[in-house]
């Protein structure tokens, strides 16, 4: 069939929008209409050509919503008519990684997603007879979309595309981070660096679980209202304190964090969100993306002496199981996606997405098809 998509040919380019052809599900795959598609940092990673693994060309975008209409040979799960929100950490319940249940980095397909093609080893997208690959096992920059079973979560039918899109990658992955990464406790004290929308997200899942101090960190002082509407309950800003940061934090939690969270991507917050941390028990957990080949440092002695760093994909959220429950959470009006989404345009009009992002005048963008 014909679709209409946002591709990109190269990298640093924009989108431009094309007719792509778009091959049927085969066996234990579906058709997906996608409804809206959240702008994330990723896809703008990946643009940019920063990214080591970026292929071109390809359709971006992996924070989708949309309702199923076909599905291949063998699928189960779903049917048409069911709304779906796409998953680029699928959930296979058969592979190591899934049955360890210590994890949520399922391997079922990730050899041939991380090379733009579905688990068969070809691509479901093609222009003029060339091959577009399909992008975090996603592609959600289309209004139609084949996905494998496995990485599709049906949700419920009253939730609205345009806003539970966002459950599709930073919400979960913020939200997620603080429930099922952490396990964060009714009581902790929190220091969440950096308040986009990220960090938002961790907020709102620190005041979910009903921490006490929420501390958020950010060099930005405009950042400061909304974070107080999404629960944090200090604000620190780094340039506007006298002396260090860490000391500064340990002495704010009365001896340092519970929890910290990094949603920034540098390095050197990585390391200050590890020694804010409680000595004894503190656990800091990385969530921003670093540049490629950038690296961590700090002294062994803050492992030793009881500190633990963690990273969180995802939110450590396994998406057909916990997706469908985050999407509830918005619609019991437990979460606050609403103020997150700042813009919503047609996919015409993608490219100001990316440009809004990288002006820092949104939190998040939604294209609607
Ligand atoms: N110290 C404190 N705050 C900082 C610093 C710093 N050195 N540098 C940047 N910030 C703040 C910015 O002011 C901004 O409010 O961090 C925040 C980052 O927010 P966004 O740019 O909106 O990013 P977000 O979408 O939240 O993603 C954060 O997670 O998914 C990854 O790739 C993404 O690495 C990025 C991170
Ligand atoms: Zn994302």
């Amino acid at each position: 069939m014909e679709i209409k998509a946002a591709v990109a040919y190269s990298p640093g380019k924009p989108l431009t929008i094309e007719t792509v052809q778009l091959q049927g599900p085969q066996a234990w795959e579906v058709l997906i209409e996608i409804k809206a598609s959240g702008v994330c940092h990723t896809d703008a990673f990946t643009l940019s050509g920063d990214d080591p693994e970026g292929l071109f060309p390809a359709i971006l975008g992996h924070e989708g919503a949309g309702i199923v209409v076909e599905v291949g040979a063998d699928v189960k799960s779903l049917k048409p008519g069911d709304h779906v929100i796409p998953l680029y950490t699928p959930e296979c319940r058969q592979c190591d990684y899934c049955l360890s249940f210590k994890t949520n980095l399922c391997q079922a397909i990730r050899g041939t997603q991380g090379r733009g093609l579905m688990p068969d080893g070809t691509s479901r997208f093609s222009m003029g007879g060339d091959i577009i690959h399909h992008y975090m096992g996603t592609s959600t920059f289309a209004n139609y979309t084949v996905l494998p079973e496995i990485a599709v979560a049906k949700i419920r039918e009253d939730a609205p595309f345009d806003k539970v899109c966002y459950i599709g990658c930073g919400v979960t992955t913020g939200i997620g981070a603080v429930i099922y990464t952490a396990k964060v406790e009714p009581g902790a004290n929190v220091v969440v660096f950096g308040l986009g929308g990220i960090g938002l997200n961790v907020i709102q899942g620190a005041r979910m679980v009903g921490a006490n101090k929420i501390i958020g960190v950010d060099i930005n002082p405009k950042k400061r209202a909304l974070a107080e509407k999404f629960g944090m309950t200090d604000f620190v800003n780094p340039q506007e304190i006298a002396g260090d940061l860490v000391p500064y934090l340990v002495d704010l939690t009365k001896g340092g964090a519970d929890y910290s969270f990094e949603c920034i991507g540098n390095v050197n917050t990585m390391r200050q969100a590890l020694e804010c941390c409680h000595k004894g028990w503190g656990v800091s957990v990385i969530i921003g993306v670093a540049g490629a080949g950038q690296e961590i440092s700090t002294r062994p002695f803050q492992l030793v002496t009881g500190r633990v760093w963690k990273g969180s994909a995802f939110g450590g959220a396994r998406g057909r199981t916990d997706v469908p429950k985050i999407v509830d959470w918005y619609m019991d009006g437990k979460i606050n996606i609403d103020d997150l989404i700042t813009h919503v345009m047609p996919i015409e009009k993608i490219n100001d997405a990316f440009d809004l992002m990288h002006r820092g005048d949104s939190i998040r963008s939604v294209v609607t098809f």
